[in-house]
């Protein structure tokens, strides 16, 4: 099947899906987002595959965050249509899966591209990639489940302050905090995703699919996606949100003045 930002590939029973917008640094506008929805609904539907790699085109970005350009007009409503939408889509349909997904982290993973990666089920990223939820530098907050993902992956006060400082971290930070499973370098990326998928296509499918069951449970428990949800929408309706998204329009800092 043919898709405008995706490029989709089966081989040796390895799904390989790279987001290909490489001049928008790969963002994950809503055509993006629609074919994501449809390539994991067929992940779950073939049994021929039985792992997916999920990487971005070039060296420069994985995925540089949802399409800022395309939600700049958004009101409250459309706002949290978003937010649904991609959870229920296509992050919680990752991360609820029966499959392991590893997402190769080949630059930058920001905001929704860092919550992509973290909807995952195993991070790995190439030494030059650059990892945060710079959302608040937009007067927004993650909508994709980051609130959530991150902390439970690195603990809350980590999470706290990576979302609220908007600060990236390199991959030997994100290795090291637990937010990344491997760094390696850009050439071997693929080839370490392989390798950990080669083990997992030995073992047995039904078993695999039952542990992520169990273990995502568990994760889904002690998880609010609703008050993120409700807390990203209302964001949309504050005039800190037109500037922040202004000011990364204009490439300018933005002046917020808590309206
Ligand atoms: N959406 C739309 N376009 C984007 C984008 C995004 N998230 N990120 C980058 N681009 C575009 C830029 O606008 C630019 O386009 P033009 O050539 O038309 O100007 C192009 O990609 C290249 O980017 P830069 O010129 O900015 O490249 P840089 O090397 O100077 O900076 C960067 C790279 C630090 C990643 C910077 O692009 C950046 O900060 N991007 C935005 C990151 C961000 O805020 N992500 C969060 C988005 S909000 C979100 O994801 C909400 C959610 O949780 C649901």
């Amino acid at each position: 099947m043919e898709y405008q930002n995706l490029l989709v590939t089966l081989k040796d029973n390895i799904l390989y899906i790279t987001i290909n917008r490489e001049k928008a640094l790969n963002a994950l506008n809503q055509v993006t987002l629609r074919e994501l929805a449809q390539v994991i609904k067929q992940v779950e539907e073939n049994d021929e595959i039985l792992g997916v790699i999920i990487t971005g085109a070039g060296e420069k970005a994985f995925v540089a965050g949802a399409d800022i350009k395309e939600f700049a007009g958004f009101d409250l409503e459309r706002g949290k249509q978003l937010a649904i939408n991609g959870q229920n889509e296509v992050f919680n349909a990752i991360a609820n899966a029966s499959k392991v997904y590893v997402a190769a982290i080949n630059g930058f993973a920001l905001g929704g591209g860092l919550e992509l990666a973290m909807a995952c089920h195993i991070r790995i990223a190439s030494e030059n990639a650059k990892l945060g939820l710079p959302e608040v530098t937009l007067g927004l907050i993650p909508g994709y489940g980051g609130t959530q993902r991150l902390t439970q992956l690195v603990g809350k006060g980590k999470a706290i302050e990576m979302i609220t400082t908007a600060n990236l971290i390199s991959a030997a930070e994100g290795e090291k905090i637990g937010l990344l499973n491997y760094t390696v370098t850009q050439e071997e990326l693929i080839n370490k995703a392989e390798e950990i998928l080669g083990a997992i296509k030995q073992r047995a499918p039904l078993a695999v699919a039952a542990a992520l069951k169990s273990i995502q449970a568990g994760a889904n428990l002690s998880a609010d996606y609703g008050t993120e949800i409700e807390g990203f929408s209302s964001c949309f309706n504050t005039s800190d949100f037109k500037e922040g998204v202004s000011a990364f329009l204009e490439k300018r800092r933005p002046k917020f003045t808590k309206k």
